[in-house]
């Protein structure tokens, strides 16, 4: 097993427990968006929409059931297929959860996107976050599994920043924890973090542009929680949404074409995609094992286990999202298929071979039409295409 780079982790958990600070129903409109999101927003639902959304769902659902849930929510139902009942797919909302311990947003989102591409975040001044969740490339990383300072080939492909606003765990293993216990996690920690951390700080502390910066933005020196927050602040306004998707359960029916709305009924219904693949962001955000083959330099990864220690989660990962997934090839926690094709031609045979397969995981007998239908949808999940220009880095 390879060791993950710690210095990479502990720059990933200084966002993280930002992120988590406060609780979860923590909800707030979003009013610091900058322009460029403001123009991926729609308007709020009329209830004609929602009544038309009603409908096109139920249309779409193939062998599963809907039922509509109260006007105003979205998604907006429920699907069962096999006796299990799942949250519906469905646009996002138009709020994102916000910790009330980082609040002034407007102002940090411009600093964080700086500090998001700012290689001298990294101990070698060259590896921004940018770098393994590239804006070209989705906001995530085209190598198979992400090279790390100093070379170091890490174990796991890099998943996309896209909509990780939405995620109630974050890491392909969960293992930034709850908001809760996140408070008080490892960026407090001077065993764990406080070397590279403090290193990280100095070193942007004489950088007269962030000096200034903070002052203004935090009123105060350059420092650890300052740094979280605001990169935090910028990752919760990159967001993939108002795809072609969203546009047709929205109501508009030449949205999608005919084969993606095929791919849809098959993606709630014969493909079973939704058991897993559910909510808003179509991830479930729990843990299972598809047995997808182990590539790449890591022998054996036991994923959620080694976060949970619970003999079921050996080998189970984290259902990712599927917004934009067309864009962020290749696929699943160890980059092991290079395209959605390969994904759905494996998902068909029920997965691969591995004591601990998921029990939601059966063979499909999909044709070669309902494959090619079921790309389709997965390409009508790219998010509207987000405004975005490099910005400036403080000297
Ligand atoms: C060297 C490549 C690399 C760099 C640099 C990097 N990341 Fe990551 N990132 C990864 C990999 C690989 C994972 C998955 C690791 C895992 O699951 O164990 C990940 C996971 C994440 C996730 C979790 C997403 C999810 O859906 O679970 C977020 C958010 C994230 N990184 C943000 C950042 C930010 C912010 C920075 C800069 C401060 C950064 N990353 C720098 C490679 C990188
Ligand atoms: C039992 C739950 C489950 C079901 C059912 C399921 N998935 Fe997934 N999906 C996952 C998990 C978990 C992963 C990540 C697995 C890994 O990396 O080991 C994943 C990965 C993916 C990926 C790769 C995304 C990325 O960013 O790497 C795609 C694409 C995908 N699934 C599409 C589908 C489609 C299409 C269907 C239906 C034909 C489907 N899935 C059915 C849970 C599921």
């Amino acid at each position: 097993m390879v060791a993950r780079d710690e210095s990479l982790d502990r720059i990933h958990e200084s966002a993280y427990n930002v992120r988590h600070h406060s609780k979860e129903s923590n909800r707030v409109v979003h009013k610091w968006f900058t322009q460029e999101v403001i123009s991926m927003l729609r308007p709020v639902l009329p209830l004609r929409s929602i009544l038309l959304l009603s409908f096109a769902c139920a249309f779409a659902t193939g062998e599963g059931l809907v039922h509509a849930s109260p006007a105003g929510h979205a998604p907006h139902g429920t699907v069962t297929i096999d006796g299990v009942t799942v949250p519906d797919i469905g646009p996002l909302p138009t709020t994102v959860p916000i910790p009330s311990s980082n609040l002034n947003y407007t102002a940090k989102i411009e600093l964080g996107k700086q500090l998001y591409f700012d290689g001298r975040l990294s101990k070698n001044n060259a590896i921004s976050c940018a770098f393994c969740h590239n804006p070209g490339t989705g906001f995530a990383d085209s190598r198979q599994t992400s090279i790390g300072v100093g070379g170091g080939i890490g174990g796991r492909q890099s998943p996309t920043v896209f909509n990780t606003a939405f995620n109630h765990v974050q890491f392909w293993d969960g293992r930034a924890r709850s908001l809760e216990e996140q408070a008080i996690g490892p960026i407090h920690n001077p065993v764990e973090m406080a070397e590279t951390h403090e290193h990280v700080v100095t070193k942007l502390g004489k950088i007269k542009g962030y000096q200034q910066q903070f002052r203004a933005v935090f009123g105060t020196d350059v420092n650890l929680q300052g740094i979280a927050e605001a990169i935090a602040a910028y990752e919760r306004t990159v967001l993939s949404t108002n795809s072609v998707f969203d546009k047709y359960v929205l109501g508009d029916q030449k949205a999608m074409d005919e084969a993606a709305v095929r791919g849809l009924a098959l993606f709630k219904g014969k493909a079973r995609c939704i058991l897993c693949h559910n909510g808003a962001n179509f991830t479930d955000n729990q843990f299972h094992n598809l047995g997808v083959p182990q590539v790449g330099p890591m022998k054996e990864d036991l994923g959620r286990f080694n976060v949970s220690r619970a003999e079921k989660d050996k080998g189970a990962f984290k259902t990712p999202t599927l917004r934009s997934v067309a864009e962020t090839s290749p696929y699943m926690h160890d980059g092991a298929f290079k395209s959605l094709e390969e994904v759905v031609e494996f998902v068909d045979q029920g997965g691969g071979t591995n004591s601990n397969l998921s029990p939601l995981m059966k063979p499909l007998n999909l044709t070669p039409d309902e494959k090619s239908d079921l790309v389709a949808f997965l390409k009508a999940l790219t998010g509207e295409p987000v405004k975005f220009s490099m910005p400036q880095l403080p000297k």
